[in-house]
């Protein structure tokens, strides 16, 4: 079974993809967070991440993977240094490249091969597993989404940013990613949308949870 969730920054989507995952009995995959620990490599290497023949360059050299819900970088939990807002706007400036975007579908396809996976993150759906049992794209508005980013950071004891600004960062990095010209963010033909501006947490798991159970009925 794959489950594909994808949308944009802040719609809920890690929070939603970890307790659907532990409701079914699946293993959560976090896309964004390797594209964040690729980031995290390129600028502790001091690569400048708009330079695409050196970032490539450099690819040769990442170990990324997971261990017990942890991302690491080589022999190191990175899990903490890559929520950041410098990783946040490296890592949507890495993911424009092709022969990054090239490297991590690869390594998510690996992951996927076990099966049994909630797999979240822009283009899940739409290229990474195509042919995945169900397809979500989880969406909220912007002014929403900064909200609940805003409380997110809060809770994580970060800086706090005013919301205009992180409503500014939001709407910048939507922007880039819905535009860059491989694996746009978008929902796959076959994704079904879930809008959760005025949805609350347990209401959108809730209602993804009874659609599996009807698509599986059929
Ligand atoms: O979901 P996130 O905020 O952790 O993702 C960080 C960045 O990584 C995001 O701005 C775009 C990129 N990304 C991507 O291009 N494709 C994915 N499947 C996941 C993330």
């Amino acid at each position: 079974m794959i489950i594909t969730i994808d949308g944009p920054a802040g719609a809920g989507k890690s929070s939603v993809s970890k307790e659907l995952a532990r409701r079914l009995a699946l293993t959560y995959l976090d896309s964004g967070a390797m594209y964040r620990a690729l980031a995290l490599y390129m600028l502790e290497k001091g690569v400048d991440i708009d330079d695409e023949a050196a970032v490539t360059e450099h690819l040769d050299h990442v170990k990324i993977g997971f261990k017990n819900g942890s991302i690491y970088l080589g022999s190191r939990d990175v899990s903490d240094l890559i929520r950041t807002p410098e990783i946040d706007v490296a890592s949507s400036a890495v993911s424009r490249i092709p022969a990054v975007r090239k490297y991590l579908t690869q390594l998510q396809k690996e992951i996927g091969r076990k099966g049994n996976i909630v797999a979240e993150g822009r283009d899940m759906g739409t290229v990474v597993f195509p042919e995945a049992d169900f397809k979500f794209f989880l969406t909220a508005s912007p002014e929403e989404r900064a909200k609940r980013r805003m409380a997110q950071l809060e809770s994580r004891k970060k800086n706090i940013v005013k919301h205009e600004i992180i409503l500014q960062q939001i709407k910048k990095r939507d922007k880039a990613d819905t535009n860059r010209a491989i694996a746009p963010l978008r929902p796959a033909n076959d994704a079904i949308v879930i809008d959760s501006t005025n949805l609350s947490f347990q209401e959108v798991v809730e209602k993804i949870i009874d659609i599996i159970h009807e698509g599986k009925k059929r």
